[in-house]
């Protein structure tokens, strides 16, 4: 096969003959009783879906902790720290700076000093990219002040936008303040709609206080104190979920010190007394504003059962030794105490005090997030000794709780067929997978033949990482879907799971594809959402077997015949690369001039026959100026690595950012390489991972020979990795169907993941067709995305069929579309 880049840029030739789908159920032949916890969510505090997202805080850095990632508690006593406060502002002539002394409480690290010059003058925030101010609603304002000098007057609190142009909002608070912190509260009734407000505090005369936790709410979901944002909680509710996974992911491990990991108690009780962390693995600090408590009210609330993932005692970079972990056990027990302990017991009684005297009904327990991969000797991958940390949770679990589901961790990348590779107990184990739409929908069969009997499934966390587009295409949710359809037939063994992640502010997007984006006012769902909505909302009680054939037009793929490009890249790392060779049919073609090569990210300079790359871009990418017309060319290089986290990246195949290839030396954090395929929308890997680190000063000769669709890659003159590129054209019809034992209905669910449109026929036995109802998820093509001005372009719409014999049910099966039909007995 000539090597085809089936991407974004392919075109379908479509040959019409005759098409047809038949789907045949028999009420009678039944299948396993369907999982009541199919489906699920999946929420991690990723992309700002906590502080900036779901949580719904309108001020930004409320309590003067944000900023530098390095920030400590009383680094400076005394001494006013007057960098940049992140996201604050002064107005006028006023000044302003951190303080680290006569603190509100132990959990606070630093409050703000203002000083005013004039009446008028203040400090502003500017929200998390803006406040959105809705015309007619009641804002809720507090803060806490004091002031050594003493200031008597008023302080004026304003929405408004950046010039002062429009003011949506305005409040005037007296204020006599002494040398004690005192809490302060106002409402703000919005007079104007405006998205993109900020907030300022402004004196009426010249004097000086100290603020801290300044702190504003729209309306909340429910009505929830210290509560959730409506728009993007309803998104959640909207799915239905059975269960919530919280609150991570990598966020319960934590980077660098387990103080960067969830602790769940420093998160319950009144703000002021949550001291909140660095969310290291995702880049920014939180508040913790969204804490245990709030989480298993949101899971209540939106009718899931919560699902805690603790931590064993390993974070992203260390561990505490496998013998002593009893205090992380001791967490976790406590915590479930907090959440099912009557109100007679020590953390039952904070949960009353916290406003929740019944049990929350905390059945299931993850011990672990991805802690159970294959370097157990190093802990390189966050797995020290995983089954004898597990066991150790079991143990106490089940002991005081013996009704919680236990679920284990098995290897998250590296493999498509994760084991539980010890003989401890375990309820449920947690698979992970994030891979292309094909690899999905090629896996209907999937759990077709896993052994029964021992545990069940949980897949925790799966998505489309790689060809989603841009946001996330309809392909993505179609390959998704397919997958869903085969965890559904086999509920017997997969019991729950839920997609990853969930939230992405556009500001501060670190995760892509994500299933809602939103910004300060508008949200949207990705084609994935709407998938699983309308699988959570279409899934009965009952499997029935279907059997189905399909004969389709042929759809043909065209050839990417745009030359290749080889390049050179490097990840938040300084590299020096020399002695660029481009070989193309065994014919020598000059690239060494470094000056000539296009830089498309990062800081590259060609100084003394090197190539040197100084920035942290996460790539850095530059490119050799020849155009590569031919199918077998072989690109050598030497790297060597000055500082940074990675190793180095040589690039083949380039066409377009979203088109290439790159042998990726000593990535992941210097721990593995492998060879990944970009092909429209993220990358995937195309072989096993391999251990390998780099070290610093050292050069080593690089070189991948390209011939057709086949790469090899050799580092010191060894042959490191021999793979096939993927084609990921996807092209077929997948049915399942589910008895709903409540409704009589019959729920057929048919993906067609290509081009192809072909009129369906589902013949029923056992079964009298009154009405039918199809609801579809669809487009013109695989590759269309929703956007926040677009949100809705893919989503679902519903028509009734027309039903004319019992046993009869007739439809047109779109190109590209997910198809639920409802038939009423
Ligand atoms: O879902 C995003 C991340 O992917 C999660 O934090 C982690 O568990 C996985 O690696």
């Amino acid at each position: 096969m000539k090597k085809s880049f089936l991407s974004a840029l392919a075109v379908m030739a479509v040959s019409m003959t005759s098409a047809q789908v038949t789907i045949n159920i028999d009420a009678n032949d039944k299948g396993p009783q369907v999982s009541p916890v199919h489906y699920g969510i999946f929420y991690e505090d990723i992309n700002h879906a906590a502080d900036g997202g779901l949580y719904a805080e309108l001020i930004r850095n409320r309590s003067f902790e944000d900023g530098s990632m390095q920030r400590h508690r009383r680094a400076t006593p005394r001494k006013p720290i007057s960098a940049p406060i992140e996201a604050w502002n002064t107005v006028g002539n006023s000044s302003m700076a951190l303080v680290t002394e006569g603190l509100l409480n132990e959990a606070q690290h630093n409050a703000l000093a203002v000083t005013i010059t004039k009446a008028g003058d203040g400090i502003q925030n500017e929200g998390f990219w803006g406040i959105n101010a809705v015309k007619g609603e009641t804002y809720k304002l507090s803060f806490w002040a004091k002031s050594t000098q003493g200031y008597e007057g008023t302080l004026t609190a304003l929405l408004q936008t950046e010039g002062g142009q429009s003011c949506a909002a305005k409040v005037t608070i007296p204020v006599r303040l002494t040398d004690k912190w005192q809490k302060f509260t106002a409402e703000m009734k919005v007079d104007e709609t405006n998205p993109k407000e900020h907030f300022e505090l402004l004196a009426d005369k010249a004097g000086s206080f100290e603020v801290d936790v300044v702190s504003l709410f729209p309306p909340t979901f429910k009505n929830r104190p210290n509560g959730m944002r409506r728009d993007l909680a309803q998104m959640l509710e909207a799915m239905h979920p059975r269960f919530m996974r919280f609150p991570g992911g990598c966020f319960v491990e934590g980077q660098g010190s387990p103080d960067n990991a969830f602790r769940w108690k420093r998160t319950i009780g009144p703000i002021e007394e949550r001291p909140g962390h660095l969310n290291v693995n995702w880049g920014y600090r939180t508040s913790d504003g969204i804490g245990f408590h709030e989480y298993l009210q949101l899971a209540e609330d939106i009718g899931a059962k919560p699902l805690f993932v603790v931590n064993v005692g390993i974070w992203h970079g260390g561990c505490d030794p496998y013998e002593q972990i009893q205090s992380w056990v001791q967490e976790c027990l406590d915590a479930l105490e907090y959440a099912n302990g009557d109100t007679s017991t020590h953390y039952g009684a904070l949960r009353a005090k916290n406003g929740h005297p019944e049990p929350f009904g905390l059945e299931y327990i993850e011990i672990g997030n991805e802690n159970y991969n294959f370097h157990m000797d190093d802990n390189s991958d966050q797995s020290d000794h995983y089954p004898e940390r597990y066991i150790q949770f079991y143990q106490a679990i089940k002991a005081k709780y013996p009704y919680v589901k236990c679920i284990g961790n098995v290897e998250s990348w590296g493999t498509d067929s994760p084991t539980w590779r010890n003989n401890y107990p375990v309820d449920l184990v947690d698979e992970h997978y994030y891979r292309n739409p094909k690899w999905f929908a090629d896996r209907f069969h999937k759990y077709d033949s896993y052994e029964r009997g021992t545990h069940q499934v949980y897949v925790g966390e799966y998505a489309v990482t790689s060809q989603f587009g841009d946001l996330g295409n309809l392909n993505a949710a179609l390959g998704e879907a397919v997958y869903m359809m085969g965890m559904e037939n086999n509920s017997d063994v997969v019991v729950m799971n839920s997609y990853a992640p969930i939230f992405v502010n556009e500001n501060d997007a670190r995760w892509r594809p994500d299933m809602i984006r939103f910004n300060a006012h508008q949200v949207m769902g990705t084609p994935s959402y709407y998938v699983q909505q309308l699988f959570s909302n279409n899934i009965g009680t009952q499997v029935v077997k279907t059997d189905y054939t399909y004969q389709l037009p042929e759809v043909k793929a065209t050839t990417d015949k745009r030359p290749d490009h080889v390049g050179l890249a490097s990840w938040g790392t300084t590299v020096h690369y020399k002695d660029a060779q481009l070989l193309v049919n065994g014919k020598e073609v000059s690239i060494s001039d470094f000056g000539k090569w296009t830089t498309s990210s990062g800081e590259w300079k060609a100084q003394q026959g090197e190539f040197v790359q100084t920035s942290t871009a996460e790539p850095a990418m530059t490119l050799a100026p020849t155009d590569i017309k031919a199918t077998k060319y072989s690109f050598r290089v030497k790297a060597m690595k000055e500082s940074g986290d990675e190793g180095f990246m040589v690039v083949v195949g380039y066409k377009d950012k979203n088109v290439y290839q790159w042998y990726n030396v000593a990535g992941w954090g210097n721990t593995q390489s492998n060879v990944e395929q970009a092909n429209g929308g993220g990358r995937m890997q195309l072989a096993s991972a391999k251990r390998m680190k780099v070290e610093n000063g050292r050069w080593y000769d690089l070189q991948v020979d390209v011939d057709g669709d086949n790469i090899k890659c050799s580092i010191d003159g060894e042959s490191d990795f021999d793979v096939k590129l993927q084609n990921s054209m996807m092209s077929g019809v997948y049915a399942s169907t589910t008895f709903d034992e409540k409704s009589n209905e019959m729920i057929v669910k048919v993906v067609n993941v290509g081009a192809a449109t072909a009129p369906a026929t589902i013949n029923l036995a056992n079964f009298q067709a009154k009405s039918a109802r199809l609801i579809r998820l669809s487009s013109a093509s695989g590759e269309d995305e929703n956007s926040l001005d677009n949100p809705t372009r893919i989503a679902p719409v519903t028509e009734d069929l027309k039903v004319k014999k019992q046993d009869k049910v007739t439809f047109q099966v779109q190109p590209y579309s997910v198809n639920i039909i409802r038939i009423a007995q």
